[in-house]
């Protein structure tokens, strides 16, 4: 089954050809970054324009790498939501054209079950597995199940962890998006320098909270400029970053506890992180347990991971009407 996924849910516009959920044909995107960084956060209706004008070309030249036409694909699957309802639109309208147009199938598909498939593809990793997600609007534990269905453990009260690290990039003065090169920093610096808040809320177990972190970062660069005193960037980023990273491996590895699976995969684009990564690697050489990482390039924004997790749904029978909308809160 080959699937043609669309996803516009943020700043990427990107499409991609898959088989059968696992194998990569071909994928294109269009990334917007640099027009998004002259305002120091992504600009939704910007975004949407910018979708506007590349979808078309991004879904052409998909076909013309794969050496396939429309008419080759099974079915057409695009992000529904949750995103910037201006950019998600203009993905549902493409898709519904490119559905109405072949007579294919479409489906709608949830931005997250797409972050979880994307470790399906080019790997040997199956469910069940608890899933991590960490990018710039979700952090989530997840358990997935054989037939790809997600029970939600906790999610983010406040800030996501992406969102996190691109204001403490913005408070330290660094361009759009901050979280890689706060990561970079952070190698450099002492993440003992600092006494930044950990946010375990005990009422929620799985739940997650940064906005009292991020509090406290500005509060603490506030206190040290207001005094004149010299910062040490890269102690701040290192400390910060520790901070982060200890909350996500405590509930991680309680998760692992409580529900006895064996493989924890981290998605989104958080999971470029490279303290992030390396504690979960110490993790896996302590206890066992098996942690997958998706290549970098399906940890951020992408179609590939919207296709292969329509292929899951495609068997078990799932499809879209035309009435398909986009939403820009929706629920796993
Ligand atoms: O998954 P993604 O591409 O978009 C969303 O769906 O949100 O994630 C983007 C987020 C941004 O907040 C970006 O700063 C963050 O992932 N990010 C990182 C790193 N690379 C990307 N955060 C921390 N460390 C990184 N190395
Ligand atoms: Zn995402």
């Amino acid at each position: 089954m080959i699937i043609l996924g669309i996803e516009t849910s943020c700043d990427e516009t990107s499409a991609a050809l898959v088989r059968d959920g696992r194998n990569l044909l071909a994928e294109v995107t269009a990334t917007q970054m640099e027009v998004h960084a002259a305002f120091g956060g992504v600009v939704p209706e910007v975004a949407s324009r910018r979708h506007v004008t590349d979808i078309t070309r991004v879904v052409d030249k998909v076909f013309v790498d794969a050496g396939l036409t429309l008419g080759d694909v099974d079915a057409i699957a695009v992000t529904c939501g949750p995103g910037l309802l201006g950019s998600l639109l203009v993905g549902v309208s493409a898709a519904k054209g490119y559905a109405l147009a072949s007579g294919k199938p479409l489906l709608g598909i949830h931005h997250i079950a797409g972050h979880v498939a994307a470790a399906t593809i080019e790997s040997d990793v199956r469910p069940p597995f608890l899933c991590l997600v960490v990018s710039g609007g979700h952090t989530e534990l997840l358990v997935v199940d054989e037939a790809f269905r997600f029970t939600k453990l906790g999610g983010t009260r406040d800030d996501a962890a992406g969102e996190a690290f691109d204001k403490v990039g913005r408070l330290i003065g660094l361009a759009y998006p901050g979280g890689p090169k706060v990561d970079r920093l952070a190698d450099e610096g002492n993440p003992h320098a600092y006494e930044f808040p950990r946010a375990l809320l005990d009422d929620g177990a799985y739940d997650f909270s940064f906005s009292g972190l991020k509090s406290a970062v500005n509060n603490e660069l506030t206190k040290r400029r207001n005094r004149r005193e010299e910062i040490q960037v890269a102690d701040v980023c290192a400390s910060f970053r520790a901070a982060v990273i200890d909350v996500l491996m405590d509930k991680t590895a309680r998760a692992v506890e409580e529900t006895g699976l064996r493989q924890v995969v981290v998605a989104g684009g958080v999971a470029a992180n490279r303290g992030l990564r390396s504690a979960m690697q110490t993790y896996q050489q302590s206890t066992g347990v098996r942690v997958v990482f998706p290549p970098l390039k399906w940890c951020t924004d992408n179609a590939a991971m919207i296709a292969s997790a329509a292929f899951y749904k495609a068997v078990q029978g799932f499809q879209s009407d035309l009435s398909l909308n986009a939403y820009a809160q929706l629920s796993l």
